[in-house]
């Protein structure tokens, strides 16, 4: 079958599993054009199949030579479609891992769960015998507790409702949004879901069961952004989670003491990504933020986030580099001023009708279409996949 891409809103319905191939492959050849660096050897990737934990992944392991277990909740083949991008990220992820010579093994299942912990042990014991390094990178709107009950996170704000300009991928045009203001009930699922609590059990289970070596290291990733974002993020719902989050690194910190090790929450930049193309109005402010940082030449993608995170702020010369707070600012580039001043300035006069012209939402589409496999150079979307081959793979 020919594949041609379906967008709805900002979902992307369907992937093109050649093109996943294609952005898995110039995701390894960046970090390998980057050069090696000395990291950790055993990972785990809680949230490993796409945005910042499968670049993640890629970093560490042609980086930095790293065996890794890889959990994720994606969708194979069916009579509903194809599956998922991330189901394939996650194929052809392990297939140039092994080919390089490292352990890549994929868990696909519900990283909330309490069944998911036990398979990662047994994984780890069976496979890894320990790991040094934790990463957490979910993204998800419901957690399901361990007594099965279902909790939903919402993207609203607090205090008073915002309106902006939000980005219709499907219709590539910019439409008015309203984030309502949140209840008291919301912001606390939304904590339960995307806070800290989930992290903390992760690695309370593993530490008892013995699979953490000595120095380990967790962290987890977290947004701030500028202050024109605030009503839409950190004093959204989502805010209030990412505060839980980085309250837990505390508390994780001192359990792993014991192992002389250490747990961090590293502020990234914002990045185009399944997760965050979601989030209403955002999307606006990374097209513009998007054009100023390729203008000014600091613009990162979430590989080029990931491989400086790891080699340069947690495992380079310098160790783990960190702010006052213990937070490793990956947002430093975006937080400039100077940048910061011409977002604004962009925002300021951004329209329905002229925003085509301004930052660069051509790029942010691009960079949307490619999460999916779609409007990579060098694949072929003329030629037809196999299906049946398709079929045959296995995480
Ligand atoms: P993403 O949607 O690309 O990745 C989410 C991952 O979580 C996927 O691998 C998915 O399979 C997995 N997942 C979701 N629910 C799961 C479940 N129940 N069980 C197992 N796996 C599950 O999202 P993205 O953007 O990479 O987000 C990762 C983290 O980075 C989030 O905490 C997000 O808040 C944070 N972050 C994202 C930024 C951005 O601009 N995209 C900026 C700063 C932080
Ligand atoms: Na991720």
């Amino acid at each position: 079958m020919i594949v041609h891409p379906q967008i709805q809103g900002c979902v992307a319905r369907n992937c093109h599993p050649i093109g996943c191939r294609a952005a898995v492959a110039q995701q390894i050849a960046s970090v390998r054009a980057a050069g090696s660096f000395n990291g950790p050897k055993r990972v785990l990737v809680l949230g490993a199949s796409s945005g910042f934990g499968l670049a993640s992944r890629i970093a560490l392991a042609f980086g930095a030579g790293a065996d890794t277990i890889g959990v994720s909740f994606e969708r194979g083949p069916s009579d509903k479609g194809l599956g998922s991008a991330g189901w394939y990220n996650n194929i052809w992820f392990r297939q140039a891992a092994e080919q390089a010579g490292h352990i890549a093994i994929n868990l696909i299942g519900d990283a909330f769960s309490d069944t998911m912990r036990q398979q990662v042990i047994e994984t780890i014991r069976q496979q890894l015998g320990q790991v040094d390094l934790v990463i957490y990178s979910l993204a998800s709107g419901i957690r399901v507790m361990p007594d099965g009950t279902q909790v939903r996170s919402v993207l609203k704000t607090t205090g008073q409702p915002f309106t902006g300009w939000g980005l219709d991928l499907e219709h590539d045009a910019l439409v008015q949004q309203t984030l309502a203001a949140a209840s008291p009930e919301e912001i606390r699922d939304t904590v339960t879901v995307m806070g800290g609590e989930d992290w903390q059990l992760w690695l309370q289970a593993l530490q008892q069961a013995d699979c953490l070596s000595k120095g380990v290291q967790a962290v987890a990733y977290s947004y701030i952004g500028p202050e024109s974002t605030y009503p839409i993020y950190r004093d959204g719902t989502i805010g209030y989670a990412k505060e839980h989050l980085h309250a837990t690194a505390e508390t994780i910190n001192l359990q792993l003491a014991e192992l002389g090790g250490h747990a961090w929450v590293s502020v990234c930049k914002a990045l185009v990504t399944k997760a965050s193309a979601y989030i209403p109005v955002l999307p606006v402010y990374l097209g513009l933020l998007m054009g100023v940082m390729k203008e000014r030449g600091v613009h990162e993608g979430c590989i080029e986030q990931m491989q400086r995170l790891f080699a340069g702020k947690m495992y380079g010369p310098q160790g783990v580099v960190a702010d006052g707070n213990r937070l490793i600012r990956m947002d430093d580039r975006e937080l400039d001023p100077a940048i910061q001043a011409a977002v604004s300035t962009l925002w300021s006069k951004v329209t329905p009708d002229n925003f085509h012209g301004l930052g660069d939402f051509a790029g942010l589409k691009r960079d949307f279409m490619q999460l999916n496999g779609f409007e990579l150079p060098e694949v072929d979307y003329g030629a037809p996949v196999n299906e049946s081959a398709l079929a045959e793979l296995v995480p």
